[in-house]
């Protein structure tokens, strides 16, 4: 293992300096010939800090091309799964490979094969965006006669082609963060890990960095893994991991997840709720009243609200159509909301609107 990898606090052999030399006696054998390997492989993979299990026994498959997320609250161990995976900590227990190589036994191949978009920024301010990719491309040892190629395929991928010769200094957080993401993809990597690619960026900067990403997945067949601790973001993904101080709680695709919280509900807030109640129940509706409404729980709210209207025979004041979301989702896996952990967070929690 390169011991200038482990847990040395910034420092950023992925995103800044070069990748070091081989000093373990790797094999490279075919392995990601195969196709039918897992893009990520992870089993019971654990960290310890001292005291403190950062990450305890997860285990987890992403297929190649998937659009995989771990969605969790502040310390969750989400960046301390990813930097075990891109070969900077060492884990404590527990195997995981990455393109079919073992993260701990192979980390240049590991190396070779992964991009990284850390969650802290890691551009040179001061270079144009273009040269921020030369520098890359210089490091990872991209072939130098398809260097100028790859540069205009992923700045075309990020929209970014008419502000190559900017300097960095000079771009929005979006902007810097879908050069980083760019960046991430110079040297054609496997797998791309991106740790919180939206953090701070506003809803419709957000939405176009997921055009990015879903475009890089459809044209470069990439693998996609990235952390999240927005709901509505973690929509976008094939399947999500909900982690919890360390552990597991949930993994699905986003459909199952709700599925798994309950059904829809219709509030009604009516001039005469138990008489409403009392209708609907006759209906074969199973219905809660409460002091101010009633809620009706149904298979698809959008779809039976009228029915449920006129099923009440009543007139109605107010109607609520609920779908359970992931916050329902994470609520009913941890029980708490996610929102919670969030104190420390610099800017303000209010994505939620924003939907595909
Ligand atoms: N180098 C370290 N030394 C000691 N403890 C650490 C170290 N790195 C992480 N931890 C601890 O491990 C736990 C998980 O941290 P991690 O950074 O993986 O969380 P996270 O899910 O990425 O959170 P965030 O959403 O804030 O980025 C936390 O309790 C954190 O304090
Ligand atoms: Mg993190």
């Amino acid at each position: 293992m390169n011991s200038s990898s482990d847990d040395q606090g910034p420092a950023n052999p992925i995103g800044k300096e070069p990748v070091e030399p081989a000093q373990d006696q790797e094999s490279e054998a075919s392995v990601s010939a195969d196709t039918k390997v897992p893009a990520i492989e992870v089993n019971s993979l654990s960290k310890k800090y001292g005291e403190i299990e950062a990450v305890k026994e997860v285990t987890f498959q992403v297929s190649q091309g998937e659009v995989f997320a771990f969605l969790g609250p502040n310390g969750a161990g989400k960046s301390t799964t990813i930097r075990m995976l891109c070969t900077l900590t060492k884990p404590t227990g527990g195997s995981a490979t990455v393109d079919g190589f073992d993260v701990q036994r192979q980390p240049t191949a590991v190396r070779r094969r992964i991009g990284l978009v850390f969650q802290e920024p890691t551009l040179d301010q001061q270079l144009t965006a273009e040269e921020n990719l030369r520098f890359h491309a210089v490091l990872y040892r991209v072939p130098r006669q398809q260097v100028d190629e790859r540069i205009d395929r992923v700045l075309k991928l990020v929209d970014l082609e008419a502000r190559r010769k900017d300097l960095v200094s000079t771009f929005s957080g979006g902007m810097a963060r879908r050069l980083e993401i760019a960046r991430g993809m110079l040297h054609t990597p496997a797998v791309l890990f991106l740790d919180e690619p939206t953090i701070g960026l506003d809803p419709q900067t957000r939405a176009l960095m997921w055009e990015d990403v879903l475009r890089l997945r459809t044209e470069e067949g990439v693998t996609i893994f990235l952390t999240t601790h927005y709901m509505d973001e973690a929509e976008y993904a094939d399947r999500i991991a909900i982690i919890d101080h360390g552990s597991i709680v949930a993994l699905d695709t986003p459909d199952e997840l709700k599925k798994m919280v309950g059904s829809d509900t219709v509030e009604l807030s009516t001039s005469d709720n138990k008489l409403a109640a009392s209708n609907l129940e006759q209906l074969g509706y199973k219905v809660k009243l409460g002091e101010e409404s009633l809620v009706v729980y149904v298979e698809n709210g959008e779809q039976q609200v009228t029915a449920i209207i006129e099923g009440s025979q009543v007139p109605i004041r107010n109607v609520r159509v609920h779908r359970p979301d992931l916050d329902d989702v994470f609520l009913h896996f941890t029980g708490r909301e996610i929102r919670e952990g969030h104190a420390e967070r610099a800017f303000p929690m209010h994505f939620r609107s924003f939907r595909r």
